[in-house]
């Protein structure tokens, strides 16, 4: 058993904390936001992740999972301390490594013995090295530690799952002891077989980069074909169903949608450019992905336009969905921004509708109509448009929405509804990659 301190409460510091917990170490979870701590001491789980609050809930009943804003006393009661704080795109497309730097002073202060410390937070190639300085600079040179980086492959909405079943655990850790406390921690892991590769600080960091880069380029990649697809009579469904059949390909990541979001995707990937592109080793592969991604968050737009013969001035649009992905209540980066913004600024009025993301939109979008349920957003709209893949949208009652819209205009741009269903029903339709109808 160690004492581990995870500084950082967001969505992989709370994750991390309470399942690094559940392997049965005493794990204390510390946020300067005093008001966050308090909070999650009274139970309450700031994000909407699905199995946290079980999880914490039962390592905190059975006293191995605290919390505390006592940032410099937890760092040190730990063996271990973890960095999960965020690391924000600025306005170069780098990522901002001011908070994990601030961290790491407040490390260097407080480091009373022996300790590894080890980054969570996605944060660029190299800056293992920035902080191993940043605490040095700030501790006492009798007292030792080793820096090790172990990237997380978290899920937003298959969080826990994916902490506690992972596909492969990373640790960059140069020296022998650090790794042994490391697989310490992951002991539960090591008796599933999980594995675990062991490399040296900037491979861990670059896996992390580069494994989040080629998602993206595969979501890019099958968005494009979908593109060609519906110009050349071909169905992408079934084009990305053969393609996964082949093992070398997979079917994961092959789902053809408006264009990948989310906290993780857009700034990844700019950020792994830019830092290749200062290297001077431009990856124009991964330009390609990003470029392709924001043109396809316009395509939708112009699809919804085309629909709508030319125009959004004076009509009321049903947007079904607001998250970037299903599972979770995270706006950020959505691609229901792209369309809302595009929607709004050329003169159309939006009724949304999200299950679980409509209060976190506001933060957003306060000029738009909030609804309670798809039936409500569809009332009386010109068209209805699908932005996020939840499950409660795939049974909608069809007939009901023709009957309740002005007219019957589909844009579902996570090809999740059946197109026969569609053509039926005298829906005018369009998707990503599929066949569509676009005339009544
Ligand atoms: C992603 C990675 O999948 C995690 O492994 C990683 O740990 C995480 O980023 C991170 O860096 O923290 P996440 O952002 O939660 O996780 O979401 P994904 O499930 O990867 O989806 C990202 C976006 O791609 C969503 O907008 C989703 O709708 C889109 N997507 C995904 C597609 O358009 N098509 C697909 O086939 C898959």
């Amino acid at each position: 058993m160690k004492n581990i301190t995870v500084i950082g409460t967001g969505y992989v510091g709370l994750v991390s904390g309470a399942g690094i917990s559940d392997f049965g170490h005493a794990v204390s979870c510390v946020d300067i936001d005093e008001s966050k701590i308090a909070s999650l001491k009274n139970g309450d789980i700031p994000i909407y992740e699905q199995g946290l609050e079980s999880l914490v809930k039962r390592n905190v009943v059975a006293k191995r999972l605290s919390f505390s804003s006592d940032v410099p006393n937890a760092i040190e009661a730990a063996d271990v301390v973890f960095i999960a704080v965020g690391t924000p795109q600025d306005e170069n497309g780098n990522a901002d490594i001011s908070a994990v730097l601030k961290v790491a002073e407040t490390i260097g202060l407080s480091l009373n013995g022996y300790k590894v410390i080890c980054t969570k937070s996605t944060v660029p190639i190299g800056t293992g090295r920035k902080v191993i300085e940043a605490i040095k600079e700030n501790s006492d040179a009798s007292v030792s530690f080793d820096y090790v980086s172990n990237p997380e492959f978290l899920r937003e909405g298959a969080a826990v799952r994916d902490f506690t079943h992972p596909d492969r655990v990373v640790i960059g850790a140069e020296s022998q002891k650090a790794f042994d406390f490391m697989k310490d921690v992951y002991h539960p892991l090591y008796v599933n077989e999980t594995p675990v590769i062991h490399t040296n600080i900037e491979t861990a960091e670059m896996i992390k980069y580069a494994s989040n880069a080629f998602l993206a380029l595969k979501i890019s990649y099958i968005n494009e074909i979908a593109n060609v697809c519906e110009e050349v009579g071909a169905d992408v469904f079934k084009v990305a169903q053969a393609m996964g059949l082949d093992g070398r390909i997979s079917p994961k990541f092959l789902h053809p949608g408006p264009g990948y979001g989310g906290s993780c995707f857009p700034k990844d990937t700019k950020a792994l450019a830019s830092q290749a592109e200062a290297a001077g080793v431009p990856l124009k592969t991964i330009q390609g992905a990003i470029d392709a991604n924001s043109h396809q968050h316009s395509r939708m737009v112009d699809k919804l336009r085309i629909l709508l013969d030319g125009s959004f001035e004076g009509k009321t649009i049903a947007v079904l969905g607001l998250s970037f992905k299903p599972g979770t209540d995270d706006v950020r980066e959505s691609p229901s921004i792209s369309m809302i913004t595009a929607l709004l600024n050329e003169s159309a009025s939006v009724q949304a509708y999200d299950p679980v993301s409509n209060e976190n939109m506001t933060k957003f979008f306060s000029n738009i109509s909030y609804k309670n349920s798809v039936y409500d957003a569809v009332k009386d709209a010109d068209a209805a448009v699908i932005m996020t893949d939840w499950n409660e949208f795939r049974s909608m009652d069809i007939p009901r929405i023709k009957s309740l819209m002005k007219t019957p205009i589909f844009l579902d741009t996570r090809n999740i509804l059946n197109t026969s269903e569609l053509e039926d029903t005298g829906i005018v339709y369009d998707n990503v990659g599929r066949k569509r109808r676009t005339d009544s």
